[in-house]
């Protein structure tokens, strides 16, 4: 059993993932509306990833003996003023849910729960990867999207993403 207060952390982190898939569709609903569909496209298996993270938290939750509570998800409410400002938001989106990451792997070291601590290892690493993807997005756009064909291949670039599957290593 888990300690209740990491429980309820985690527990409204399912909520928060579920937000981010909820968020990165309605970004790609952003670039579908402006003819950006490889950039809508990253965002949908962005989307997924998030709804895989949301799954890996309550199956662990259920493995623990918990009993997952959902609450309402978030609309996402954010106005786009150009093709760059969803790549921004989702850095900075990213960026919050690293530190909910942290917040719960340090109560977990506090109460001394190490088997929580390795499970939230692979979401520590994972958020690297989000933040460097976010980053990297932003550098590229900067860099090409001011210009109608860089854009075009940027678009060309970010359609080739694929969706994988994650592995069940527990
Ligand atoms: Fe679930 Fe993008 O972090």
């Amino acid at each position: 059993m888990l300690d209740n207060k990491i429980a309820a952390l985690i527990n409204d982190q399912v909520n928060k993932e579920l937000y981010s898939a909820y968020l990165y569709l309605d970004f790609a609903n952003f670039y579908e509306d402006e003819g950006l569909d490889g950039f809508a496209h990253w965002y949908e298996i962005q989307a997924q990833e998030e709804r895989d993270h949301a799954f890996k938290m309550r199956r662990y939750l259920i493995d623990n003996g918990i009993s997952v509570k959902f609450e309402a998800i978030a609309k996402p409410d954010k106005v786009f003023k150009d093709h760059l400002s969803p790549l921004e938001a989702g850095l900075e989106h990213e960026r919050y849910v690293t530190s909910l990451i942290h917040e719960i792997y340090n109560l977990a070291f506090e109460k001394k729960d190490f088997k929580t601590m390795q499970f939230l290892d692979w979401f520590v690493k994972e958020q690297i990867e989000e933040e460097k993807n976010a980053e990297d997005m932003i550098k590229k756009m900067k860099l090409f999207g001011g210009d109608s064909k860089g854009l075009y291949m940027l678009n060309q670039e970010l359609a080739a993403r694929s969706y994988n599957a994650p592995v069940n290593e527990d």
